[in-house]
């Protein structure tokens, strides 16, 4: 499985089957791109069903982070399942929960500490729930302040502080009280010249002078909470100084920063951590995703001064499954000794030349942004000269991608996303692009 193959009709008549019975038995809540049905893969090969083969620029939303069918971490799991699969890492003592959470705590860039801690859970939403457990907690306070855009998961606590798409959150309130929304700044904005600020001086002056004036005292706001750099909302990273001026604040008020590094965490933007590419470091970051290669793990880490609660006040059945941990401490293993690296080297092969298709497809492409093997791409249109989103470009590159054989994502309103397994080489970024220029030449 080492080159992109379609044999039949899509969906071929397996995946035809199994797309149908999915329809009658799963709950109506899925959204499903296109009608593709996984049977195996190999690195940044999948091959579906009816023995097509494509290539996967997703990771499964930027989890199986080594590629799929890593022979390591596959090796890691199946010792571990001849060991024992669990015993409630939470409740009992096991004899691997410790090691990685000390080699978790020791790469987690933390403020102020000289010591980490880890709360072992097992999907980024729980994480979310978790970490802003821990802040309430740790300070007392109740409120959090968090940014348009952003996407923190599918429980009420994810929810309530998600503002990615109204579609997350309608119907399902009273959500949770005390979550306060202010801006995200964006280098490139869609649409252009937007009423609502998107400057970091605009963003940073709208939090102090107008949530903190007229809304919520800051020293009655626990955390201030975000992506460092935006998933579900469109691929947007932030100007080091917003960051910076968010430290800023967090310092000035006694309020604990929450870094969600949940998707781009886990060696994605070619660091472990997205936050050590802005030098500042949150109190406590939440990981999930890429961190076990498809196992799922999650986990939350701070300083031991803030995560300092008494036993009993937070916990989780399956928390730090040790299968799921084998392959959490392999995938590091890989992340520290190459696929750090080669997301930083091949992100940057990729951004470039998807820069040079910008260039080429002019005014329909906005922007091509990102860090490491975190990309998006974002498809605008002209609206009485005013540049707004297109969606429908987007979503018809993706259907168009998926007839070439490649499996992409969207993003925000109108954003193509690139988040590909860790492993991907600059000759499988040459066929990808080279499908692209395809696809734009067919449905721009
Ligand atoms: C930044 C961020 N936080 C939290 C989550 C929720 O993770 P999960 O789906 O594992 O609950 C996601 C999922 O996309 C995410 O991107």
């Amino acid at each position: 499985m080492s080159q992109i193959s379609i044999k039949t009709p899509l969906p071929g008549p397996k995946a035809k089957a199994i797309i149908d019975q999915d329809h009658q038995y799963l709950s109506t809540s899925r959204y499903q791109m296109y009608p593709f049905v996984l049977a195996g893969g190999k690195g940044c090969y999948v091959e579906d069903v009816d023995g097509n083969v494509f290539m996967d620029m997703h990771a499964g939303i930027a989890v199986t982070s080594t590629g799929h069918n890593h022979p390591e971490v596959n090796a890691a799991i199946e010792a571990q399942t001849k060991r024992y699969l669990h015993n409630c890492g939470n409740v009992f003592y096991n004899d691997s929960q410790g090691r990685y959470a000390q080699r978790l705590a020791e790469v987690t860039p933390i403020h102020n500490s000289e010591q980490n801690r880890v709360f072992f859970c097992n999907t980024g939403a729980e994480a979310w729930d978790g970490a802003v457990k821990l802040a309430r907690y740790a300070t007392g306070r109740q409120n959090v302040i968090c940014f348009y855009n952003g996407f923190h998961g599918r429980t009420l606590g994810g929810i309530s502080a998600n503002s990615s798409k109204v579609v997350q959150r309608r119907g399902f309130g009273p959500l949770l009280p005390g979550m306060h929304f202010s801006y995200f700044p964006r280098e490139f904005e869609c649409p252009s010249n937007p009423p609502y600020p998107t400057s970091v001086e605009g963003c940073l002056e709208y939090l102090e002078e107008v949530l903190f004036k007229k809304v919520v005292s800051p020293d009655e706001v626990a955390a201030i909470a975000f992506e460092p750099v935006q998933g579900e909302g469109g691929y947007i990273v932030p100007p080091k100084a917003f960051i910076e001026g968010l430290r800023r604040i967090c310092d000035k008020h006694g309020i604990l920063m929450i870094a969600d590094e949940v998707q781009c965490g886990m060696g994605r933007t070619g660091k472990i951590f997205a936050m050590e590419h802005f030098d500042v470091k949150a109190d406590i970051v939440t990981t999930a995703k890429g961190i076990a290669s498809g196992m799922p793990i999650a986990a939350f880490v701070a300083s031991d001064k803030v995560m300092a609660w008494p036993e009993g006040a937070h916990g989780s059945t399956y928390g730090g499954n040790p299968v799921a941990v084998a392959a959490a401490e392999k995938t590091m293993d890989l992340l520290q000794s190459s696929l750090c690296a080669n997301a930083k080297d091949v992100g940057a092969y990729f951004m470039d030349k998807l820069k040079v298709l910008k260039d080429k497809y002019g005014e329909a492409i906005g922007d091509v942004r990102g860090l490491g093997l975190m990309i998006g791409v974002e498809f605008v249109k002209r609206d009485n000269g005013r540049v707004v989103h297109d969606g429908a470009l987007r979503d018809a590159v993706i259907q168009q991608s998926f007839k070439h054989g490649l499996l992409t994502l969207a993003c925000g309103n109108s954003t193509l996303r690139f988040c590909p397994p860790l492993v991907i080489t600059k000759e499988e970024v040459d066929i990808v692009v080279d499908i692209m220029d395809a696809v734009f030449s067919e449905v721009i």
